[in-house]
């Protein structure tokens, strides 16, 4: 899999098959002076963590021009089945196999509400599987138990984490997420796109250092492969 770091928690994902767009939020990024990426953004299937404003804005104009479906928990899934986009509702603890792997939607700490504050139902993160490997999306979450259950049935090639704080875990508790879920190599993300997250780099690359980890910060655009 090829993963491009698109800002915040946006994440093209190339698999041999397939592309998957996880959390679009490409309009509302202030880092992001060149809009036009999400004109040329394939997708065929939109994977949405949970439904606040940072992490859907940009989802139904994609799923609309690239006829991609739309994979979230239940209520996001009829959110926007009811805007006629292609749409397979998941929820917590459930698996599915897509043409391009296995999903599963596990649990996140957040909260969920929609902008307009109609309910989102509960937060998740994905664990997917293609080509052979594992990678987790935790999605916007705080460090939490439910990521010890991960490695009793994966064994994660990457974990992508939020590390930025104030809304979500930020580095120091991602250090201690990256033990929970057995996985050392690490890609931070949701930090510096608001004044709320800005985060010290250096200190969040020394703090994983210093747990013998890789935590990998990838400029808006770059990538890595698992
Ligand atoms: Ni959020
Ligand atoms: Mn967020």
């Amino acid at each position: 899999m090829q993963i491009q770091y698109l800002g915040h928690n946006t994440l093209a994902i190339k698999t041999s098959t397939h592309n998957i767009v996880i959390d679009p939020f490409i309009n509302g990024n202030p880092l992001i002076e060149d809009k036009s990426i999400l004109d040329s953004l394939e997708a065929d299937f939109i994977l949405l963590t949970h439904a606040h404003q940072d992490h859907v804005l940009d989802a139904e104009a994609l799923a609309k021009r690239t006829g991609a479906t739309i994979v979230s928990n239940y209520e996001i899934a009829m959110h926007y089945g009811a805007k006629d986009i292609p749409v397979h509702p998941m929820n917590h603890g459930g698996h599915w196999s897509f043409d391009f792997g296995r999903v599963k939607y596990v649990a996140a700490v957040h909260t969920s509400g929609f902008a307009d504050g109609t309910y989102g139902g509960e937060p998740g993160g994905f664990v997917i599987e293609a080509d052979g490997k594992t990678i987790y999306v935790a999605g916007d979450t705080a460090l939490t138990m439910d990521m010890k259950l991960i490695p009793l049935e994966y064994k994660l090639d990457l974990a992508i984490f939020p590390i930025g704080n104030n809304f979500t875990m930020g580095y120091q508790d991602a250090v201690h997420a990256s033990d929970f879920v057995q996985c050392d190599r690490v890609l931070g993300v949701h930090y510096d796109t608001f004044g709320y997250i800005e985060i010290d780099q250096q200190a969040a690359r020394d703090a994983f250092a210093a747990a013998n980890k890789q935590l990998e910060l990838l400029p808006i655009g770059g990538s890595l492969t698992v």
